[in-house]
């Protein structure tokens, strides 16, 4: 089964053929994420009863969580074709006017980064969401005349990074709005060992444990650790793939008992090390770690505030007690952000 139609070329260029095969095709599939799986299936049922279009739905979350898995499997289950494109992609109104008007009824339009949609464009899409209608600029000039023309009654699913982006009269246009969180280590492993099957790799559970404990919460992170270790087993001669196998070839990738790699790392040494513990801003950090500030504040951030190892305060952020422990460093002089978070009497750095 293919993913469907691609609206616009290159919209799925950089993506990793690996997404592609191991992504779940039914919502049975897709592991985890447990409430917005319920709500979906039961908004699937009730269109598919209705025999109308799924509601818009908006998926908010960090990178290789799921998102684009989740639109492929809604077009799946409601029977229909998907088209894909990003906000990037669509640079004018007729682009986007181009991909509505090829939409069969209830299908479903995927929008990737939809939150990078440019103003103009997002304008067209507020009565097509709204109400099936597609207005048209024919002519120039005085004899400029609008044709009104209707659409298919179709899905967009929307996907985002940054949710607090979208402008408000577009979220508000969607009936479903859902946000992917990271997985635990139990629905991970429950992921690698469904990937480690269909890459025909025999992983035993400590192995699948080790993988998913390292994942950093994130199914394509797992997938990706997946190859890596099959790699080191398949060199090693070593059929089965279990604890050391994973643990060594792990070691040899750089990532950490906490699944944190070389950039998680800098940030976080960044802000212990060379700002001595103080506060400091989103765009400081990202000049010291040589990142673009979207990068981390997408990508790399929402991860470490998680698992306890950076905070934000008021000034700024900081590192937590866990990451100088993490990076084996010693406490530092307490500002009073620092006050808070370290605790008055217990000494940080053990
Ligand atoms: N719940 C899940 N169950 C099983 N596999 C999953 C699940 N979620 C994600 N995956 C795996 O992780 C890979 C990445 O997922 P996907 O491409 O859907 O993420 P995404 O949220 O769209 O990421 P991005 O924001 O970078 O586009 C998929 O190919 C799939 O193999
Ligand atoms: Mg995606």
């Amino acid at each position: 089964m293919s993913d469907g139609r691609l609206a616009s070329p290159g919209a799925e260029a950089g993506e990793d053929d690996l997404d592609r095969s191991l992504r779940p095709r039914t919502l049975d599939a897709f592991v985890g994420q447990d409430s917005v799986r319920a709500q979906l299936g039961i908004f699937l049922e009730a269109a598919r009863q209705r025999g109308e279009a799924l509601d818009h739905v908006l998926l908010a979350g960090p990178p290789g969580l799921g998102k684009t898995s989740l639109a492929v499997i809604l077009a799946a289950e409601m029977g229909v074709e998907i088209t894909v494109t990003s906000g990037p992609v669509i640079e004018r109104k007729g682009d986007l006017a181009a991909i509505l008007t090829a939409l069969g009824p209830r299908d479903v339009l995927f929008i990737d980064e939809i939150h990078r949609l440019n103003r103009a464009v997002e304008e067209v899409l507020y009565p097509a969401m709204e109400d099936f209608q597609l207005d048209v600029v024919l002519g120039q000039g005085p004899s400029a005349r609008t044709l009104r023309l209707d659409l298919p009654r179709f899905t967009l699913v929307g996907a985002t990074t940054r949710s607090g982006l979208l402008t408000t009269p577009l979220r508000d246009r969607f009936g479903v709005v859902q946000r992917l969180d990271y997985y635990g280590p139990g629905d991970l492993a429950t992921i690698v060992r469904r990937s480690a099957r269909v890459l025909d790799v025999d992983l035993d559970e400590a192995g699948a444990a080790a993988i998913a404990a390292r994942s950093r919460g994130t199914p394509r992170i797992a997938n990706r650790l997946l190859k890596r270790v099959r790699d080191v087993a398949q060199v090693r001669g070593q059929a089965v793939v279990g604890r050391d196998v994973a643990e060594d070839a792990l070691a040899l990738l750089e990532v950490d008992a906490l699944g944190l790699d070389d950039l998680d790392r800098k940030i976080l040494r960044r802000l212990a090390e060379t700002f001595e513990g103080r506060p400091i801003g989103l765009g400081t950090l990202a000049d010291a770690v040589g990142e673009s500030p979207d990068t981390i504040e997408d990508v790399y951030e929402p991860y470490l505030l998680q698992a306890g190892l950076l905070a934000r305060t008021p000034r700024g952020r900081v590192a937590t007690p866990r990451a100088y422990r993490h990076l084996g460093l010693a406490a530092p002089r307490r500002s009073p952000e620092q006050g808070a978070l370290f605790g008055a009497e217990e000494d940080p750095v053990t």
